[in-house]
């Protein structure tokens, strides 16, 4: 168990709190804020125990560049919003100066700032040493809620933990405690829905959740590389044939450790990948050529709502068709108010695509946890250790 904001002492520390502020903008405007809500609770736990608060994020990929495009500006706007508190914005296109360092001097307890784009300097994302230090060198204490970038290994993520006391916030204890509970201690039957369009992304997930669910309910393009495996024909749908044997394996490991994996029975299909094409639904497991499989059909979408209403543990990960495009957004619907309706399970939505079906048919509310992390989560499920968690203090 790792140490949190709980176990340590904040009145009158600076302290130091990596977030995952790495929002959708379109033209400087915030689309979607629910990673800096998700970081409020930590954020205002701190201030009550009478700390100062140094907030510090990645935003995208700016290469180890300065880039106006890439600021955090708006997000402190956004935070000014959020905590009805002001932010006091930290813009150096070097993250740490003399200028930062004089504003974290003066940072009194029940403050917040907010440090420019950690990205802006290249030695991020290496990890380095000096950077690592600069960053701790501005508080006393470091706490780490940035689950959504877990994964990886940075200074801000991972180095900075070796200079200062070291815990999670809430959220990464609420992440860790969702995720950890599904997969390591699941109420049966645990269902694992898997989607997206390649097995080769999934190969270490469903390696891992063979050896703990139930059921894996295969859908999206991955479940085209499944049926060319077994000698359907597939058309012009998404197939990895490099990766047919291993279809076969995954499928072989199933049966010996008997979990049930379950492929779609038929397919909704359009003529080309547009959101204007024809459509036709399959009879069966078969894609007639000229045709691409790009939601699961009315059958398979039975078979797999049932599954999923019996079950007492659903982790959702990758969506089962193109559900951007209404014509197939079917099949992920359904997936989506199943698991909603399932009111009996725990229900965990691993964050990216899934997340974003989730939000966009309305039942965010209807699960019991939306992951923030896309590739943490993935990661998590895929039974590795995140290096921004492995960093931390134990009890
Ligand atoms: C994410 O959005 O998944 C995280 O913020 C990590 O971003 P990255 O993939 O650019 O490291």
């Amino acid at each position: 168990m790792k140490k949190t904001v709980r176990d340590i002492e904040l009145k009158g520390k600076k302290a130091i709190v990596r977030c995952d502020f790495n929002v959708p903008m379109k033209e400087g405007v915030i689309t979607d804020d629910n990673r800096i809500t998700a970081a409020l609770p930590t954020i205002e736990y701190m201030l009550e125990q009478g700390a100062a608060v140094i907030l510090m994020s990645h935003l995208g990929r700016p290469k180890g560049k300065p880039n106006k495009e890439f600021s955090l500006e708006p997000v402190a706007k956004k935070l000014e919003e959020l905590t009805g508190k002001p932010v006091i914005f930290a813009a150096s296109d070097v993250v740490v100066d003399d200028d930062v360092r004089a504003k974290a001097a003066a940072l009194k307890p029940g403050e917040i700032m907010l440090l420019e784009n950690l990205r802006f300097r290249a030695e991020e994302e290496k990890n380095d040493e000096q950077f690592s230090k600069d960053l701790a060198s501005l508080a006393d204490v470091y706490v780490n809620d940035a689950f959504g970038t877990a994964h990886r290994a940075h200074a801000s993520t991972a180095g900075i933990a070796s200079y200062l006391p070291a815990v999670s916030g809430f959220l990464i204890e609420k992440e860790l405690k969702f995720l950890g509970e599904a997969v390591d201690d699941p109420k049966r039957p645990f269902v694992a829905i898997l989607g997206g369009s390649k097995v080769s992304d999934k190969i270490a997930v469903i390696e891992n959740l063979l050896n703990k669910a139930d059921t894996i309910i295969i859908g999206g393009g991955m479940a085209y590389t499944f049926l060319r495996a077994n000698g359907f024909k597939t058309g012009n749908s998404l197939c990895e044939e490099d990766r047919l044997d291993l279809a076969r394996e995954l499928q072989a490991k199933a049966k010996e450790k008997g979990v049930k994996l379950l492929l779609p029975v038929d397919s909704k299909c359009g003529d080309k990948f547009a959101e204007d094409c024809e459509t036709c639904f399959t009879e069966d497991e078969n894609v007639p050529d000229g045709w691409m499989g790009m939601d699961i059909g009315p059958k398979t979408i039975e078979i797999y709502t049932n599954a999923i209403k019996d079950a007492k543990t659903v982790i959702w990960n990758g969506p089962s068709g193109v559900f951007e495009f209404a014509a197939f957004e079917d099949g992920t619907k359904a997936v989506a108010e199943a698991l909603a309706a399932n009111e009996e399970a725990i229900t965990v939505v691993g964050g990216g695509d899934s997340a974003a079906a989730i939000k966009k048919f309305g039942l965010t509310d209807k699960i019991t946890h939306v992951s923030t992390g896309g590739g943490a989560s993935l990661e998590y499920l895929e039974g590795k250790i995140l290096p921004g968690v492995a960093a931390l203090n134990d009890k």
